[in-house]
């Protein structure tokens, strides 16, 4: 089963990707912003050659992030997997398309995180995260259990993301806008498209994903 959560900075993909995968242990969640962010922890050269763009809410090459795909897709056993964040310009779709063909896969479901702008906004301006995992929070609507400790891993160290800033959000939008909404289009037309109203509790949202799978028989009852 391969998945795409397609949204805007900040609608809710990468907090559902991990809420699924609760339900479906099978799955495994590629997100490209993950990866390069990790490349950016780790200080590697190829990690210092991109945190400008990355900070800036720029765009990475599709060379480059086809290459970490299909990297990561090769060395997949199990290919039940929710991509986030990808793909996200209309070459990126034409390519992924291309590379799943090879492997006899196919895009099965595009969740299409529908929310207002103005969410986004108050989304991206709340939100911290574990340094030591990753896990994501925000400051009101999804703090940890017991408060200053990762529910995940029990870190006690928080971070904000360095494209959290208002002008970098405002460059991610506009870019969002120009290069990324294309590929929803592509997706409708392919008639695997399915618009999910992301401004609802995540609870809900999760729900909602789930309904929708179980309809297209991708998820069992009680799962
Ligand atoms: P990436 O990491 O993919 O960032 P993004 O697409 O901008 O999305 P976000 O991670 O900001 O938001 P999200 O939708 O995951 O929301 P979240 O669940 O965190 O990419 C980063 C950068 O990497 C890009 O700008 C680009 O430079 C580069 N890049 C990555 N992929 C690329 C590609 N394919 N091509 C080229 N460049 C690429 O939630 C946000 C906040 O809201 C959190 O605080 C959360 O707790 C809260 N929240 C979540 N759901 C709810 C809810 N239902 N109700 C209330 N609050 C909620
Ligand atoms: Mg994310």
């Amino acid at each position: 089963m391969i998945l795409v959560f397609f949204g805007a900075p900040g609608s809710g993909k990468g907090t559902q990707a991990h809420e699924l995968k609760k339900a479906i242990k099978t799955l495994s969640h590629i997100s490209t912003g993950d990866l390069l962010r990790q490349e950016i922890t780790s200080d590697s050269a190829f990690g210092r050659s991109i945190k400008y763009k990355i900070d800036a809410g720029e765009f990475i090459t599709d060379d480059i992030i086809l290459q970490l795909v299909t990297d990561i897709l090769r060395k997949k056993s199990k290919k039940d997997i929710i991509f986030d964040g990808f793909p996200r310009t209309l070459n990126q779709a034409i390519a992924f398309d291309a590379l799943l063909g090879v492997e006899n896969l196919k895009v099965d479901v595009v969740f299409d995180f529908d929310i207002d702008v103005h969410e986004l906004i108050e989304r991206i301006s709340g939100r911290y995260v574990c340094q030591d995992c990753g896990a994501v929070y925000h400051k009101k609507n999804r703090k940890p259990r017991i408060d200053s400790v990762c529910d995940q891993c029990g870190g006690t160290r928080f971070i904000r993301r360095q494209d959290d800033t208002a002008q970098a959000l405002e460059t991610r939008l506009k870019i969002y806008r120009e290069q990324t909404l294309p590929v929803r289009d592509y997706y409708k037309d392919k008639g695997v498209l399915k618009k999910i109203n992301a401004s609802q509790t995540a609870a809900i949202v999760t729900e909602n994903i789930k309904e929708t799978l179980r309809s297209a028989g991708l998820m069992k009852e009680g799962e």
